[in-house]
């Protein structure tokens, strides 16, 4: 019974303190200012710059001038820079320097794991590890002193738009178990097809944050001046509801 009720507790307190990080890759970039002000006054939390450089994933994004970019604008919201990117140090200057909030990248992407996230730490950012869909968790169990967010990738890095794989939920459980027995402050992000349709699964699953794309920014295209609004309102709602 006790665990049931620690897990209904700990989704209240998800729905507390949830976080829906908008990912950026699926907004409209030729007005991104307004996008992320829009996602942000209708209540996403965190904004979520995904880095790739057409050498560790297929595609080509983001550079250290959006972040900058974004800060001039006024956004003075988290920018959480997740690097699909290798090497990794010569980004994490420049994203440092560009304004992010925290930066996070693959540990398949350097050769030195730990010196990158000091490095990070160096420069006054938060930092984290991006694990793929297949890649164990062994590392978040020697480093969890090291880091302030565990991302983990519900979809094969690369693209917005993807469908969520669902084997993930179970890691989600397991790095929530873990976390919780550290007793470390780390923030579990799931970041991949998330939608209104399992969004309280992954919650329930113990994530706390939640990166979503093409299901926030999809609804810019139903006109629909409140569209932001609508959906990020339904999503809040799936992570409050009576389990
Ligand atoms: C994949 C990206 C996407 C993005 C979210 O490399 O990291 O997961 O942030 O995109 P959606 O929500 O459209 O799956
Ligand atoms: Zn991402």
């Amino acid at each position: 019974m006790a665990s049931h009720s620690v897990k209904t507790d700990h989704l209240v307190s998800i729905a507390m303190n949830a976080a829906i990080s908008a990912s950026i890759l699926a907004a409209d970039v030729a007005c991104l200012g307004d996008e992320v002000d829009h996602v942000l006054l209708s209540g996403a939390g965190r904004v979520h710059l995904d880095v790739m450089d057409h050498h560790y994933v297929p595609n080509l994004t983001f550079g250290p001038l959006v972040c900058e970019g974004l800060r001039r604008h006024g956004i003075d919201a988290p920018i959480d820079v997740h690097l699909m990117a290798k090497p990794v140090d010569p980004l994490i200057r420049e994203f440092a320097a560009a304004g992010a909030t925290s930066i996070t990248f693959h540990p398949e992407a350097t050769d030195h794991v730990d010196r990158s996230l000091g490095l990070i730490r160096e420069l006054d950012c938060q930092c984290g590890l991006a694990f793929n869909p297949a890649t164990s968790l062994d590392l978040c169990r020697q480093l969890a002193s090291r880091l302030d967010t565990i991302l983990l990738m519900s979809v094969n890095p690369g693209f917005g738009g993807q469908v969520f794989i669902d084997y993930v939920l179970d890691k989600v459980s397991e790095a929530r178990t873990m976390i919780d027995a550290s007793r470390y402050a780390i923030r579990l992000e799931v970041d991949g097809g998330i939608k209104e349709d399992n969004i309280a699964a992954v919650a329930k699953a113990g994530a706390d944050t939640f990166v979503i794309g093409s299901g926030l920014f999809g609804y810019r295209q139903i006109k629909d001046p409140n569209g932001y609004d609508t959906v990020i309102s339904a999503l809040s709602a799936r992570l409050t509801e009576k389990r």
